[in-house]
Order: structure tokens, then sequence, then C-alpha cells
């Protein structure tokens, strides 16, 4: 049962860094396949936090070979100071690969980003500005520069030309900005390619051959189902597959190489930045959750928005994904409240949907209709056990599992790295 894809249910946060973790000692190799240094995952090992953006989590794992993906857009100054600092703290990164064919972010990315988030005004994504679209955008647009063509400095004058020729246009006569030349791009670039070149591989050909070996290899999706660039609330997603499928096209393995698919779900829900959120609260119930769920985000500090648990979106993530596993996170912050309502479908103008409505504007317009479960007040990080947690917890775990399609395997029950129920390991 060697390939394993772990992906978040929600808007992201949901705890995917932990659940990677929570798999390192039994895992030979763990790839990034989507996503940059927007993802941010905190680790807590013993008395040790470490937030990681562009490297997968399984790089505190010794023993596990971490692969950054095809499908990765990769900022190669980020990339080096994130090594750099993992290194500082005694972490030994030395079995790093990286795909030759992963996309890069440059300094015209991020400006890119930035000011076209100004220029939308109100209809902003609240992007995390590190050049994520930009870089996307020039991927599917074919002038994206890949990793492989730092070593061919020809080649990547020329596609450095290629890209810079319209974007100037744009940042000087639209945005106002300075022309960039294609000399401090070159250069930049440059820089890295004698650091960057020992990290390079085919790695769909590594991974396919440690498959065939009968590897555990872990794929750690970035961001969630719900910013997905097909399956989410477009446009308020990010610019690539977030969802299980994008761990085969972002690896360069086959689908049938995916034997689990494991969901990451918070007990509720956050979202960072701008987007619909049917079950989001503005009351004092929002603020006790993010208080106690330290829900500040990772990369940019922002406060996340919080709601309360919405069980069609997790329907819907089972369904895209084919999850056969949820690992349902932060259940101990649910301790203390009176009642706890679930959103079990929605109402739009007096419609009732108990799917997330395919249509945007729908859920734009989604109010959730809920049903109440009463709380606990016991403080359940200690739990190891399901029958170690209160009746009502039990019941509110069964509930949630009810309404997926799929079973819960594990329950988080607090940060640290041993602070889970298992119902049924992963890996069997
Ligand atoms: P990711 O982006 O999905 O990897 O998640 P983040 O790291 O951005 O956010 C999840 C946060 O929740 C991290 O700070 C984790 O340490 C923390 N966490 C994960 N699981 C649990 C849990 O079961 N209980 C509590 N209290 N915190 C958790
Ligand atoms: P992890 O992996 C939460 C959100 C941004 C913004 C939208 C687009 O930690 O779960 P982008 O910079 O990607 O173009 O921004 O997506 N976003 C995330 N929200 N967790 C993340 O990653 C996110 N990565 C991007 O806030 O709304
Ligand atoms: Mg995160």
């Amino acid at each position: 049962m060697p390939g394993i894809v772990i992906i978040g249910v929600q808007w992201g946060d949901e705890g995917k860094g932990k659940a990677t973790d929570l798999l390192g000692d039994r895992t030979d190799w763990v790839v990034k396949f989507n996503g940059g240094n927007n993802a941010g995952h905190t680790v807590v090992i013993g008395d040790e936090k470490y937030a990681l953006h562009l490297l997968p989590s399984g790089i505190l794992s010794p023993g596990v070979t971490p692969v950054i993906g095809n499908g990765v857009v990769v900022d190669p100054e980020v990339l080096f100071a994130e090594l750099e600092a993992l290194r500082a703290r005694g972490v030994d990164t030395s079995k790093l690969r990286v795909s030759a064919n992963a996309h890069l972010i440059t300094q015209y990315h991020r400006t890119l980003d930035k000011v076209t988030e100004r220029f939308l005004g109100k209809r902003q994504i609240g992007t995390t500005g590190r050049g994520i679209g930009p870089a996307y955008a020039d991927k599917i647009n074919r002038v994206g520069i890949r990793v492989q063509d730092l070593f061919d400095e020809n080649i990547l004058r020329q596609k450095v030309e290629g890209a810079l020729d319209q974007k100037n246009h744009l940042l000087v006569k639209v945005f106002n900005r300075r022309a960039i030349t294609v000399d401090e791009i070159v250069d930049e670039l440059l820089s890295y390619a004698a650091r960057l070149a020992p990290l390079v591989d085919d790695t769909g050909l590594l991974l396919s051959d440690a498959l065939d070996a009968g590897d555990v290899v872990v794929f750690e999706g970035g961001q969630a189902t719900m910013l997905d660039v097909d399956h989410g609330t477009y446009p308020f997603v990010t610019s690539s597959s977030a969802t299980a499928g994008g761990a085969s096209t972002g690896s360069g393995i086959g689908p049938n190489r995916l034997d689990r698919i494991v969901g990451i779900v918070k007990a509720y829900t956050t979202r960072v930045g701008a987007g619909p959120f049917p079950t989001e609260l503005f009351d004092d119930d929002g603020d006790t959750l993010r208080s106690r769920g330290f829900e500040f985000g990772t990369t940019t500090g922002r406060p996340r928005r919080v709601g309360w648990y919405d069980a069609p979106i997790t329907r819907y993530a089972t369904r895209i994904n084919g999850i056969t596993d949820l690992v349902l996170t932060k259940l101990d912050i649910l301790s203390g409240f009176d009642r706890i309502p679930v959103c079990v479908a929605y109402d739009v103008g007096g419609r009732r949907f108990d799917e997330v409505p395919v249509n945007q504007t729908d859920f734009h317009h989604a109010t959730p209709v809920y049903e109440y479960f009463p709380g606990w007040k016991q403080d359940i990080s200690g739990a190891r056990h399901f029958d170690d947690l209160p009746t009502r917890a039990q019941e509110y775990v069964l509930a949630l599992e009810r309404m997926s399609g799929t079973r819960i395997s594990v329950i988080g029950v607090g940060p640290a790295r041993d602070a889970v129920v298992v119902r049924h390991d992963l890996l069997d």
C-alpha cells in the first residue's frame, strides 16, 4: 500500500503538516506536488515548533527523502533560506530532490501578484503575495522558466526575454512601475544555479522506481479542495491543483499508483483571504474559536476567518478526491461550548441544497442549515483511544463520520506529534 495522498478538505490549514509528520517514521518519501511558498505548515516536535512553507513537512523526519515535484512553483530565494534555517537547527536536509520541470518564481511574479491585487480593488482575492498566481499563469501561457533552464544560460536568457517582453509593457504602462531588465533576472537566477544543480533530478522516474520497489511515498498537498483551481470557490482559489488528481500530474506518476487518499479536515472551518464561507462567524463564538485554535496564518500572519463545521463541504471533498480516510483535527478546540452547530445543508433564498451548489452565485448566498450537538466541558488533549473521549465528543465525531461518506480514521486532540486518537491505521 505504498502511495498515500494527503490533501486538505476545506480552505487550508487543516493540519496537513502534522498528518504528514505523523506518518514520518514509516515513510520513505514525501512529495510536495502543488503550490509553493503560499503554504504554511506548522509541525510541533517535542518543544520545537517548525514553520515550513516551500519544503515538504517530511523533511523533518530522518530517513525520509523529501521531493519537490514538477507541479510546484519554486522561489529559489525562499528555498535556500528555508534550507539554511533548518540546517541551523540541526535538521538534515541533504536528501532533498527537486524536479527539473518545476517552474520558478522570480521577482516579476512577486511584483505582479501584488500590483494585480491592488488593481482588483474590492474584487481582491487576498493572495499571499508570493507570486504564485503569476508564476502558474506563465506556465500555462508557455512563458514560464523551469528549474532546468538555469543550466543553459543561452536558453535562460531567451526565455527571460520572452517572459519580460509583454510584462514590461504591463508594468510600465498599466501599473506605473519600473521596467525589469533581462540582465537583472538572468543574473539573479544564475546566482542559484550552482547550489541548485546537485538537488535537481528526474523526480517522476525516482518516484516510479521507489513505488516499484515497495517504498512508502506520501504525496503532501498544499492548500485544499475548496482552494483548488478547478474544484474550489473560483475565482477565490489558488492557481494549482490541490485535489488528489494533482498528486499524479504534479509528481509525474500514474493515478493507479495512489492507493489511499487521506483528507485532512478541521472539526470547525477556517479560511484566509476572500470568497464565500457559509458558516462564517462574526460573533463571540468566532472569536473564541480563533483565539483557542490560534487561527492566524502561518505564512502571512493574517487572522483566519472562522466558522462551524460544514458537512456538505466534506462530502464534496470526499467525492472530488476519492477520500478513503479522514483525519479530523483540532477536536480539542471545541471543548467548552454548550452546544456545537454543524451545517448539514444550505438555504439559498428559500431553496434547500443538501450538496455544495454547482452555481457560485448560489454558494455566495447560501446560509447554513444547522443541526445542534451537545458540547462537552472536559479537556480532551490527553485522549489516546476513542473510549477516552467524553461520550458527547464521540457522538460528535460519529455524526460527522455519518455525514461525510467516509471513515474518520484519526482524531487530532492537540498540536503535539502524539496528540492523536487512531481508529484505523492509515498505512493498513
Ligand atoms: P496545514 O497548512 O494544513 O499544514 O496546517 P497549519 O500548520 O497551517 O495549521 C494547523 C495548525 O493546527 C498548526 O499550528 C498545528 O500545529 C495545529 N494542529 C494540528 N492538529 C491539531 C490538533 O489536533 N489540535 C490542535 N490544538 N492543534 C492542531
Ligand atoms: P496551506 O497549505 C490557507 C489562499 C490565500 C488566498 C488564495 C490565493 O497552509 O493550507 P495564492 O497566494 O495561493 O494565490 O492565494 O488562497 N491560500 C491559502 N489559505 N492555507 C494555504 O495553504 C493557502 N495558500 C493559499 O489566502 O485566499
Ligand atoms: Mg497552513
